[in-house]
């Protein structure tokens, strides 16, 4: 066991997908901030620029290439851009991700091949095509971001509940294949306030209903979720692969309003 375990990433290299908005990019200023070298894996090329140039503002190291999760040709293009950038990688946050609300009775097929295209798909077509340079890294690692929404869940969110809990099986057999060599766990969010909040009416009104539903109090910011991700891809996390860590204020810990 490395006894001087350490959750600086000094020079590792980490791939994560979306990470020109919300919790991809708190995930990506955090690892930054450790010392990781990030590829901002964004389909969105304004949103991907910019995180690029708020890291290095701040004097970490980061790179936005371009990449849709869920296009073989455009991942390899974005992998090849990587390697010739910083020659190896060692860390993959699958994050990417979108969200319908749509009820079963409406929804077409074309809207479930969608969300399923970029949730599930993506993340593995984004973990097959970084394996073989996961395989030579010294400390390799892979974080897929699921949802409490894979466990406990609302009307609405089939498509999307469904996802979740599929990226907690493909984390669990995914760790089981590439163990003991390459660690590979799952992370669930909570209630994250990320950009798609901006309208603050909305949030106020979100707000007053279910924060009496966390127990401590507040939505999650995204870089509660990227310092989960940190610990998860450290030394901190050797013996940790194949599991779920849940990031939501205690959400889904607690039944009713907490008393007997
Ligand atoms: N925000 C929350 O409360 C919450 C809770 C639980 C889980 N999550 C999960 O966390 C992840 C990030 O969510 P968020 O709230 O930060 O979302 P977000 O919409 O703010 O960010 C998602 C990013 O992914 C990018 N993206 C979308 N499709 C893509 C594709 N095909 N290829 C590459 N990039 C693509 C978007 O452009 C965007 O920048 C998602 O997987 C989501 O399901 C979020």
């Amino acid at each position: 066991m490395k006894m001087n375990a350490d959750f600086r990433l000094n020079d590792r290299v980490a791939i994560v997908s979306g990470a020109g908005s919300g919790i991809g990019a708190g995930t990506a200023k955090v690892l930054a901030a450790q010392g990781a070298r990030v590829v901002i894996a964004e389909l969105d090329p304004e949103s991907g620029a910019r995180v690029e140039a708020e890291i290095r503002a701040a004097g970490y190291d980061a790179r936005f290439i371009a990449c849709d999760v869920r296009e073989e040709k455009s991942i390899s293009y974005m992998i090849d851009a990587a390697i010739s950038q910083y020659q190896k990688i060692d860390i993959l946050v699958n994050n990417a991700g979108i969200t319908q609300v749509v009820d079963v009775d409406t929804m077409s097929p074309e809207e479930w091949d969608q969300l399923q295209s970029v949730n599930l798909r993506g993340m593995f077509l984004m973990s097959r095509a970084c394996l073989p340079y996961l395989r030579q890294s010294e400390n390799p690692a892979i974080v897929n971001m699921s949802s409490v929404n894979a466990s406990v869940t609302l009307g609405g969110l089939s498509a999307y509940a469904a996802s979740k809990a599929g990226i907690v099986g493909f984390t669990k057999s995914l760790a089981a294949e590439l163990a003991p060599r390459i660690r590979v766990n799952a992370i669930a969010p909570g209630a994250i306030l990320t950009e798609a909040w901006r309208d603050r009416d909305k949030l106020n009104q979100v707000l007053a209903h279910r924060l009496k539903y966390i127990p401590l109090e507040r939505m999650g910011a995204p870089e509660d979720v990227g310092q989960g991700v940190a610990f998860l891809v450290s030394d901190h996390a050797s013996y940790i692969t194949g599991t779920v860590l849940t990031i939501d204020g205690g959400m889904t810990s607690r039944l009713y309003d907490g008393q007997v």
